[in-house]
């Protein structure tokens, strides 16, 4: 049996009230551990992606607020919440598309009012473990998530990802690799290709990294390449995450995840959406309720290039994500089970 490469995403130094993550902007060409304590840090770390990905954002958003909720100098309960709720606000508008961060954030902040009249340090703790949970619970989603896919694929299949949804956007395993880390242990011999995923090249620098470091037989096409590597044949299933789930289906993902699941229609690949139940969102109905994050046009035309690329004043169009509409959607698979259209995640027995 092969191992499976475990990172570590997000840990806790409860001693020296620091996050540890490992920088992701800057892989794959080094691996650079920070330590974050201030919770302009832990909003700059999501910001700038250096943690990243849906269920990741969560976890490390329990752990900067237990955090933030630390570093509260007072002694009176009204004053730590009025300054509990600050932070949290202040982390909660790091990044709009996720719903894990909010749905984080939300446990949190639930289990503060849980202990609203107890001592400080009694609060302290119930946040602390809370944290613990979410990424405990995150972990065991993943591996649920990756042993539900598994029933779907056979041994020796082409899958196709985009973006990161991996190891490394979660707490372990990832929720579209993680039946390709589980296959891989139990010998299926799966191909795998990764979209390098423009502009911020997660299916480069991150899925293709992990997964070949972990092992496997990985190729890296330019996302425009889709099209002529699904005319190929090479590709059995497609297998994505997810950042926002609406109750009818509809996902938000890394850009360009609808042209693949368009593409894969055409051509008749199911195309399976993995994230775990923490990213479906039944308040929203459809996808158009699904906020997108625009970035700056710089990670367009000048950022992973030595001379700028575009003229000068360009306009950019920089989506960070968008929505897969239902209908391209082959079954959507979670921790607790696989579903398929149509799909009613906003309704009581979903
Ligand atoms: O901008 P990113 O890198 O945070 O976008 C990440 C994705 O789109 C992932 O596919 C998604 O968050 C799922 S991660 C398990």
């Amino acid at each position: 049996m092969k191992e499976v490469h475990i990172t570590e995403t997000v840990a806790l130094d409860d001693v020296a009230k620091q996050i540890i993550i490992i920088d992701q902007t800057k892989l794959p060409n080094e691996r650079r551990m920070l330590r974050l304590s201030l919770v302009e840090e832990f909003y700059e770390a999501i910001y700038l992606l250096q943690v990243r990905g849906a269920p990741a954002i969560g976890v490390f958003a329990a752990f900067a607020a237990y955090l933030a909720a630390c570093s509260i100098d007072t002694d009176e309960n009204d004053v730590f919440f009025e300054e509990f709720e600050k932070h949290r606000n202040y982390l909660n508008s790091s990044r709009p598309t996720a719903v894990n961060l909010s749905w984080a954030l939300g446990r949190m902040e639930k289990v503060a009012i849980m202990h609203k009249s107890d001592p400080i340090p009694v609060i302290l703790d119930a946040l602390k473990q809370e944290a613990l949970l979410i990424r405990q619970e995150d972990e065991q989603a993943c591996r649920a998530i990756g042993e539900n896919a598994l029933t779907l694929l056979k041994p020796g299949y082409g899958l196709l990802t985009h973006c990161n949804a991996g190891a490394l956007a979660t707490s372990r395993y990832g929720t579209a690799t993680s039946a390709m880390y589980l296959g891989h242990e139990r010998g299926y011999g799966f191909h795998i290709y990764c979209d390098e995923t423009r502009p911020l090249l997660q299916g480069a620098r991150l899925t293709a990294y992990e997964l070949a470091e972990a092992g496997m037989d990985v190729t890296l096409e330019c996302d425009n390449m889709v099209g002529a590597l699904m005319a190929s044949g090479k590709v059995d299933a497609v297998l994505v995450g997810c950042d926002r789930v609406a109750a009818n289906g509809d996902t938000a993902n890394k850009i360009g995840t609808s042209v693949v699941a368009t593409v894969a229609a055409r051509y008749n690949i199911p195309f399976y959406v993995c994230g775990p139940m923490s990213t479906i969102d039944p308040a929203i109905a459809t996808g158009a309720e699904i906020p997108i994050e625009e970035r700056n046009g710089d990670e367009v035309t000048s950022m992973w290039y030595e001379k700028r690329m575009a003229p000068e004043g360009i306009k950019v169009f920089n989506p960070a994500f968008d929505v897969t509409d239902h209908s391209l959607i082959t079954a959507i698979i979670t921790e607790t089970g696989i579903y398929y259209p149509p799909f009613g995640f906003g309704r009581s027995d979903s």
